[in-house]
This record gives C-alpha cells, sequence and structure tokens, in this order.
C-alpha cells in the first residue's frame, strides 16, 4: 500500500472576474495551467455586506464541464438552454458546456455570507462538441456518511459504500466535502491511478507527512490510500479525484479545446453569434 503524500502546495492567486469578482484561484494560474483532468478551481467567498454584488453576467462556455458548489448564499443562474435556478448553501450544479452555452450567474450573499467552488473538469475530444446539459442538486440530494469526530459529504463518487447523485461518464469524478475534529484521521483507500487533490478551507492539517495549513490547494502524489490528520479542533477540505484525459489542452479564457484552430473556432463562432445552437430566452438577474 502507498500512501498518497503532499506532492505540491499551492499558494490561490487572486484573480477578478466576471464584473469585478474577486475569486481564490489555484488550478488555472501560470503555478499549475491544469491538473488533467481539471483545468480551473475558483474558491469565492465573501463576509463583506458590499462585495460580490455585481457577479458574473451573461458570459460562453465551450468543451468542459462546470461543478458550482455552494457552501453559504445563494447563486441565481441562468443559461440559452432555458433553465433557470437559484442555488442555495449546501446545493450544487452541473453543466456541460459541451459545444456552447452562454449564462449568467449571480451570487448573493445571506445573512452578509457567501461561499462557495466552481470547478471545470475538461471533456474528452469525443463529448467537446455534444449537446450542453444542465442539472441542479439541492442539498438533500447529498447524501452523508458519519463517523465519530468525522463526516463526509458525497457530491460525486463513493466513499465506504455511500454514493453520491452525480455521474460523471468521462473522468469518473470523486468529489467530497469532509468535515474533520481534532484527534480523527480520515483515511480513505483510492484508485492509484486518478488525479487527486485536497482544497484545505478551515483549519490546519496533516497530509500523509506534510503539516498544511488553512487555504491551501494540494496536489497529492500517486498511491492506494490517503491519511489526513485535524491540526486544529475542527477542519474542512474538499478532496477531489478524477481520471486524466491525456489529451492537448488548449485554453482560451471560457473555451477549453483540444487546439489552437478548435479555439479560434469557437471564438468566431461566439462572435458570429453561431456558439449556442439553438438560443432560448435569457432574462437578466
Ligand atoms: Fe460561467
Amino acid at each position: 500500500m502507498m500512501t498518497r503524500q503532499a506532492e505540491r502546495i499551492i499558494k490561490t492567486t487572486e484573480v477578478t472576474e466576471g464584473a469585478g469578482v474577486t475569486v481564490h484561484r489555484s488550478i488555472g494560474t501560470p503555478a499549475l495551467r491544469n491538473l488533467d483532468p481539471f483545468v480551473m478551481l475558483d474558491h469565492f467567498g465573501s463576509d463583506n455586506p458590499d462585495e460580490y454584488i455585481a457577479g458574473f453576467p451573461e458570459h460562453p462556455h465551450r468543451g468542459f464541464n462546470t461543478f458550482t458548489y455552494m457552501l453559504d448564499g445563494n447563486m441565481e443562474h441562468r443559461d440559452s438552454m432555458g433553465n433557470t435556478g437559484n442555488l442555495t448553501a449546501g446545493s450544487a450544479q452541473w453543466m456541460k458546456a459541451g459545444s456552447g452555452v452562454i449564462h449568467s450567474e449571480m451570487p448573493k450573499q445571506v445573512d452578509g455570507l457567501m461561499r462557495g467552488f466552481q470547478l471545470w473538469i475538461n471533456l474528452p475530444a469525443k463529448a467537446k462538441m455534444t449537446e450542453p446539459t444542465y442539472q441542479e442538486y439541492s442539498p438533500e440530494a447529498f447524501p452523508v456518511h458519519e463517523a465519530e469526530g468525522q463526516k463526509v459529504k458525497v457530491l460525486l463518487g463513493r466513499y465506504k459504500g455511500v454514493e453520491g447523485p452525480i455521474k460523471d461518464p468521462y473522468t469518473e469524478v470523486s468529489y467530497f466535502d469532509v468535515e474533520l475534529n481534532l484527534g480523527h484521521d480520515f483515511d480513505y483507500d483510492m484508485s492509484s491511478d486518478l488525479t487527486a487533490f485536497v482544497y484545505l478551507f478551515e483549519g490546519d492539517a496533516v497530509i500523509g507527512g506534510t503539516d498544511i495549513v488553512e487555504h491551501s490547494f494540494v496536489v497529492l502524489s500517486k498511491g492506494d490510500n490517503l491519511v489526513i490528520k485535524a491540526k486544529s479542533e475542527s477542519v474542512r477540505f474538499i478532496l477531489v479525484a478524477g481520471r486524466p484525459i491525456g489529451e492537448p489542452i488548449v485554453q482560451h479564457g471560457p473555451f477549453v479545446m483540444n487546439s489552437q484552430d478548435e479555439i479560434h473556432q469557437a471564438m468566431a463562432d461566439y462572435r458570429d453569434d453561431k456558439l449556442v445552437q439553438q438560443k432560448a430566452e435569457m432574462i437578466n438577474a
């Protein structure tokens, strides 16, 4: 048995997105362009009521999936497929942008709080130009595995027999939200060939043999077992794993394709109003 270690620890970079929203980006920065099959991870959050009111007005995507998980606050979603949704605290959304989606994402604070993650999961070449889909999951949709000093919410994948509701047919993504109390370990056997990372967003912990402080993004080495120990009274992190696609990745802003030519095509399609096949009425928030 080989235990996974903290192979790389990345300090997140503040990036201004949308209409002036600050996000803490880890994957998708010069320090870590991508982590096959993942192409971007943003952690957004605020307890300042004056922040984040502008949100992310209408913008396009092509060639990958977005998975958004709200910890606190709400997020209003509207897209070119005609979907409207309101993600509440604890809920999530899986959107396959496929050949093209235009959408708006408008976070709203609740009791002065707004916090969440958005992960971009790449699609293989054969699925990049498929029809877009959108699915929303309420907090109750996600099972929680509870043990002494430990709570594991399963959004995707399987943890000790508990299975999440979202199926990812291409990259077999696992996504757990783990709460751990001091004196307890998170001990998990996982497939050794999966890419995996941890984002520690509350408290300090030890991963393998390395001390990790709050707000660290940690790329895990290959291995078939993972042990995380709490170093603070309470610790909270997401553990995400997925199967690498192994194809060339060419990204330009909201488009993730296999070649520069396909990026130029995406930009031309967007400019010529051809990115979206049948555009439903979008009502701006
Ligand atoms: Fe978006």
